[in-house]
């Protein structure tokens, strides 16, 4: 592990485990989250005799303490600082009504518990908000994947017609206007001749985002060694959801996000679970043998992100699982089995981020106003 000194704070990098903090004298008001406000030192792992916890450590791992670092987009606290800013920032959309948070609500598990997005004017998506919390952890973006990393996903809704709608120079026009974010890009980038843009504000936003990891849950502790961290019927859970199949698509940090999977691989979901317009992947790739395979998203925080599937069409965490063993696998579950596995994906649910919302630079009279 290396440690680099930035200012008063302390950045820790492991490159083997790609582990950040920033830390350790932060301004009052600085968003504390599970990367700020861990110590810097990883968990470790217990040695252990128990079968299911050794079972269990070769499909899934814990989501670290700390915010993992990314690639080519170093961490600062500015950059943070303005990533969080941005996130917040409703005048990003041309209508200065709609930000990230309005359908990542931190305070709703990183999703809207709606079933597609309420975007620009009130028009609808057609696919459910996914969390954002550990979204870093997958290896692509968007239910099909047309996103390769947080900060390529992060111009996506800032352009979006159906999201924020910003056509891409509102964006850096918005923010050019007012003198406090000129600053806070200047102090973010500070190599950078013309800091305030839309990669730039993607950089920071991405940022933000691998700050919102969630962990800590009782399956976190159990991995770690912890026997005691399941009760009874979540571990008779979490050997069903390797004994029937379930990890061969959920696996991982998030138990998702590390493939793509045909949604009915054994038998066709019900049309509206899977509407024939929705091809998935199938329609980035323009490959037919792609068509219906969607991200097998993670399962993390799962009990407070309904409802489900990337039409978000079921609201009961307990059908959607019935879903998934009859489509995914072909088998129809006992109502004893379907409890356990919804027990063991309640243990899914980690110490949530915990962020004071940014204070945003004020409009005056020079700010573009919003598009009526
Ligand atoms: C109007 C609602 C809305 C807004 C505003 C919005 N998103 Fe999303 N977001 C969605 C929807 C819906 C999807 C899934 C779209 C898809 O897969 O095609 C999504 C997908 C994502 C994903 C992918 C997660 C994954 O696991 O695949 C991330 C990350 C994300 N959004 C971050 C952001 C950020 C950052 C912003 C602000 C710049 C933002 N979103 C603004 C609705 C929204
Ligand atoms: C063949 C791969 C595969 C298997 C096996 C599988 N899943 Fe899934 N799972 C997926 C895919 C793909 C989706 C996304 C479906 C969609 O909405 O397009 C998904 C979605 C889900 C969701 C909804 C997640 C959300 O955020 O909306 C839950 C819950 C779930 N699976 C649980 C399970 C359980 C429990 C099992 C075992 C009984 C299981 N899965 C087996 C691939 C699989």
């Amino acid at each position: 592990m290396d440690r680099f000194r930035i200012g008063s704070r302390s950045i820790l990098i492991a490159t083997g485990l790609s582990l950040l903090v920033v830390g350790c004298g932060k301004p009052a008001g600085e968003a504390t989250n599970a990367g700020e406000s861990a110590n810097g030192a990883e968990p470790e792992m217990q040695p252990t005799t128990d079968a299911l916890i050794t079972r269990a450590r070769d499909i899934f791992k814990p989501i670290p303490v700390n915010a993992p670092s990314l690639p080519g987009n170093p961490a600062t606290a500015d950059k943070l600082a303005l990533g969080k800013m941005l996130y917040f920032e409703p005048r990003l959309s041309v209508t200065h009504s709609i930000s990230c948070e309005s359908c990542h609500n931190i305070g709703l598990g990183g999703a809207d518990n709606s079933p597609t997005s309420a975007g620009f004017h009130g028009q609808r998506g057609a696919r459910n908000s996914p969390t954002v919390f550990n979204a870093v952890f997958n290896f692509a973006q968007f239910w099909d994947g047309r996103a390769k990393d947080l900060e390529e996903q992060a111009a996506g809704p800032l352009v979006n017609p159906v999201e924020m709608a910003s056509p891409k120079e509102h964006v850096a026009q918005q923010l050019a206007a007012l003198p406090n974010y000129r600053d806070a890009f200047a102090r973010a980038f500070p190599n950078d001749a013309n800091p305030v843009s839309l990669a730039n504000a993607q950089k920071a936003i991405a940022l933000f985002e691998a700050t919102l990891i969630t962990p800590n849950a009782p399956f976190d502790k159990y991995l770690r060694g912890d026997a005691t961290a399941l009760n009874v019927t979540q571990k008779a859970g979490l050997s069903l959801f390797m004994d029937k199949g379930c990890s061969t698509c959920h696996s991982g940090v998030n138990l998702g996000g590390t493939m793509y999977a045909k949604f009915g691989q054994i038998e066709a979901p019900d049309a509206k679970y899977l509407p024939v317009g929705d091809k998935g992947r199938g329609g980035i790739t323009g490959n037919a043998a792609d068509d219906y395979f969607f991200k097998v998203p993670t399962l993390r925080n799962i009990a407070l992100t309904a409802p489900y599937f990337h039409t978000g069409s079921e609201g009961d965490l307990a059908k959607a699982v019935d879903v998934m063993a009859r489509t995914q696998l072909g088998l129809t579950l006992s109502k004893a089995e379907t409890d356990q596995l919804v027990a063991f994906l309640g243990t899914l649910t980690g110490d949530q981020p915990q962020i004071a919302a940014p204070q945003l630079p004020a409009s005056d009279a020079k700010s573009p106003p919003p598009a009526p």
